[in-house]
């Protein structure tokens, strides 16, 4: 607070400033307005202006409550506040004046409201902790997380199952040559075995005017390749993607996965076949399900067979693993690896002996969890695959 008796001719005011406070200036004369402006000029500085702010600032700290801090606002930064009255009687200032005190208080007015907002935000959150605003009583909100694909979780349930026997994973590529895809299998060209898987070939001619490549409709071409990069014992599981040109039904999709497997050393006989397999089916299926094997012809393979899991009706439940009225269900291809297939690859058939085997993942979560459609896999509803 500053007194002031200004004299000016025989005029004479008595002015009483506080330091930053808005004056009307309109309702002031023109001499007036000047005694004011000088005596301004004497009061507002630079420096006079940021003691101003840290008597704000020191004040903000000791505002109890939102309320108070309102409060504050509207002293210092309000329409009539501080603040704001410095920055209204710039215009009255002496000209070399104006830009310090102009500058200056516009710092101080950007200061000012900065240190409130964070004041009001520390005051907020005072408050709730106060109210104990973290309620442990609350139900917890549920993490949706993802999941693996029903057909992968299998996929990887049976490699799980064949390396635990010393079987190794490896892959192929999707997109095969007919050299591997039929060939090498013992299925050449013009071969009526070929009429059992149908194709979707991929439109490239070569030179040759031929259509070599195709998506292959098996994992068979797998057991060619592998052979051909290493030398026997060879014992390999190979998941995988395949893809036929065929109409889908409840047991029959387009594209599927299978998982073929390949075992070939000296001295492996029909008995390894059959052991491994049950031992596989007993692990993924349990100790109490059936399996049955049949003659079935496969070019690659000589004797062949094929392997069904029954579907018998649970005494205890009454029902079917798979509602169909069927008693067993078809899961995998299998045979002793034909002499043909070996020699292909350059093995000694006389020395070197083999079983191999090819099964619908698919197919064996339809059996081990009840699915009575195949398509349920691909059509992507979550009601389905959120239940495994
Ligand atoms: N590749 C056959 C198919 O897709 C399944 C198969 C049968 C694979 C017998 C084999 C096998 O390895 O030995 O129909």
């Amino acid at each position: 607070m500053t007194n002031w008796r200004l004299r000016a001719g025989r005029w004479s005011i008595r002015l009483t400033l506080r330091q930053g406070a808005a004056y009307n200036f309109t309702s002031l004369t023109l001499l007036q307005r000047i005694i004011v402006s000088q005596v301004l000029a004497q009061t507002q500085s630079a420096e006079s202006i940021s003691e101003l702010a840290s008597q704000a600032l020191a004040e903000l700290d000791a505002v109890p409550d939102a309320d108070s801090a309102e409060q504050w606002r509207v002293a210092w930064l309000g329409r009539r506040g501080q603040i704001t009255g410095i920055l209204r009687s710039i215009p009255q200032l002496e000209p070399e004046l104006r830009r310090e005190v102009g500058t200056a208080a516009n710092q101080a007015r950007n200061l000012l409201d900065e240190a409130l907002s964070r004041r009001i935000r520390e005051l907020a959150e005072a408050e709730l902790a106060a109210r104990g605003a973290l309620d442990v009583t609350l139900p917890g909100r549920p993490v949706v997380t993802g999941r693996l694909h029903p057909t992968t979780q299998i996929v990887r349930e049976v490699c799980a199952a064949f390396m635990a026997m010393g079987f190794s994973v490896v892959e192929g590529p999707e997109v095969e040559l007919d050299h591997y895809n039929f060939e090498m299998l013992n299925i050449p060209a013009g071969h009526p075995a070929r009429d059992m898987w149908n194709s979707l070939w991929v439109d490239y001619v070569n030179e040759d005017g031929q259509q070599p490549m195709l998506l292959r409709t098996h994992t068979s071409p797998m057991q060619a390749r592998v052979m051909e990069s290493q030398e026997p014992p060879v014992r390999v599981v190979v998941p995988g993607k395949c893809y036929r040109y065929e109409a889908t039904d409840a047991t029959h999709e387009w594209h599927f996965y299978q998982i073929e497997g390949l075992a070939v050393a000296e001295g492996i006989t029909f008995a390894d076949l059959k052991g491994t397999l049950y031992e596989f089916a007993r692990r993924v299926f349990g100790a109490d399900r059936q399996i049955r094997f049949r003659c079935d012809y496969f070019p690659f393979v000589e004797p062949g067979v094929d392997m069904s899991i029954s579907n018998f009706v649970d005494p205890a439940t009454g029902r079917r693993p798979i509602n169909r009225d069927e008693d067993w269900i078809e899961i995998m291809g299998a045979g002793m690896v034909h002499p043909r297939v070996l020699e292909g690859v350059g093995y000694d058939p006389q020395r070197y002996t083999g079983f191999a085997f090819g099964m619908g993942p698919e197919r064996i979560g339809m059996l081990k969890y009840g699915i009575d459609d195949i398509r349920h896999f691909y059509r992507n509803d979550v009601r389905f695959l959120r239940q495994f």
